[in-house]
């Protein structure tokens, strides 16, 4: 039930044609006939058949997008210029910017040059940047989300975005998102958090300087199975843009790279820079260590090994005791007890355990059931 071309909304927005689509429905370009501009509309396609709970939550889920979005006045944010309920259903009017998404510009022209994408990530990021600061997230950070111009990206579509205190579908347990950009831990579980925005970036960007998405076709679980096997990121044409995917990608939350130095990195490979440059002296005249992406605990490529010995290898589980061979002295290096696992080595033992089967496990896992 899309509405007609020409369909006059709130006696006042004029309905002129379709300029994208995405999953919650149509976003027309219309004429404002009070202030006689041109708007954006963005229609939400509602079921046939809803139950008043659901229409009710779609309605709520409306405004607050509408609520979080005008909350922040950025330029990278797109601006909201009214909620309206209509025809049972809910409405969003902002600014008409003559883009087209992240995903359009890829599927057209194919991969991005880093330089072009970074300075699309350095805008993006100052986007979430103001957002997190008013305590909003936004949760769907991907290239359909992201409008690109001449010279100005905006990030839109805050229909998932979270208020800080916000109740309903957080609370349901759900995971809001799409497959392959919603970072690792929220597959998992976890909560949103401003971290797992930045992941999301890092996976927009893969996709806009790689051409294909971080997963590839896979399945959520075998991606994330990848994901925390130990292989590095495969990476052919980021080039100097590659660090920064490889610190916004990483597993871990606690040390995934963060966005004052991302948005750092992000400006230097923007400029022709390369992203590791040292940072300028500090005013306390101490040398400025070199900024330089922290490392994954990752393996070097090594297409021969499987799967399970990799997921061993990530784990870092200690080598089995050996036993002893006959004649061999008694005065033999005693082993170490085993050191308890890091919160990360169990984050990770989790991950395997969600995703592989129980065949596949390493042995010290399989031992610990
Ligand atoms: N303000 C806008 N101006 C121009 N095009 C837009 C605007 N907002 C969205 N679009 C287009 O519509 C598509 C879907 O918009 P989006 O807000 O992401 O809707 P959904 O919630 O259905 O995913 C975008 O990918 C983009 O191509
Ligand atoms: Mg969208």
């Amino acid at each position: 039930m899309r509405a007609p071309s020409g369909y006059l909304l709130a006696a006042r927005y004029r309905l002129l044609e379709p300029v994208g689509r995405g999953g919650m429905g149509t976003v027309w370009r219309a004429h404002d006939e009070l202030l006689d501009r041109d708007v954006a509309v963005k229609e939400v396609r509602l079921p046939a058949v809803l139950d008043e709970e659901l229409r009710a939550e779609l309605c709520a889920r409306t405004e607050r997008e509408g609520r979080a979005t005008a909350m922040v006045a950025h330029p990278s944010v797109i601006t909201v210029f009214d909620v309206v309920t209509e025809d049972d259903r809910p409405w969003i009017v902002m600014e008409l910017l003559q883009a087209k998404s992240l995903e359009q510009l890829i599927l057209e022209g194919g991969p991005l040059h880093p330089r072009k994408a970074a300075e699309i990530g350095r805008q993006i990021l100052g986007a979430l940047r103001a957002v997190h600061a008013k305590g909003i997230l936004h949760r769907d950070v991907k290239p359909s989300n992201v409008l690109v111009m001449e010279d100005r990206a905006v990030l839109t579509d805050f229909g998932l975005a979270a208020l800080e205190g916000d109740v309903s579908i957080t609370q349901a347990g759900i995971v809001l998102g799409s497959a392959g950009y919603i970072a690792p831990e929220r597959v998992l579980g976890s909560k949103a958090s401003p971290a797992g925005d930045l992941w999301s970036l890092g996976a927009t960007l893969y996709t806009a300087v790689e051409g294909r998405g971080l997963h590839g076709r896979r399945t959520a679980a075998a991606a994330l199975a990848a994901l925390t096997s130990g292989e590095p990121i495969p990476m052919t044409k980021a080039g100097p843009l590659a660090p920064v995917l490889d610190a916004l990608l990483r597993i871990d939350p606690q040390t995934r790279l963060d966005s004052v130095r991302a948005s750092l990195m992000l400006a230097r490979v923007a400029a022709g820079g390369s992203a590791e440059e040292p940072l300028a002296p500090s005013g306390s005249g101490r040398p400025t260590p070199v900024i330089t992406a922290p490392s994954f605990a990752r393996r070097p490529a090594h297409r021969g090994l499987h799967r399970a010995e990799a997921t061993a290898a990530a784990l870092a589980v200690p080598p089995p005791r050996q036993e002893r061979r006959q004649g061999e002295g008694v005065h033999r290096k005693r082993v170490e007890p085993r050191p308890t696992p890091s919160a990360y080595a169990r984050f990770k033992a989790t991950v395997i355990k969600l995703c592989l089967p129980r065949r596949f496990w390493p042995r010290e896992l399989r031992k610990r059931g």
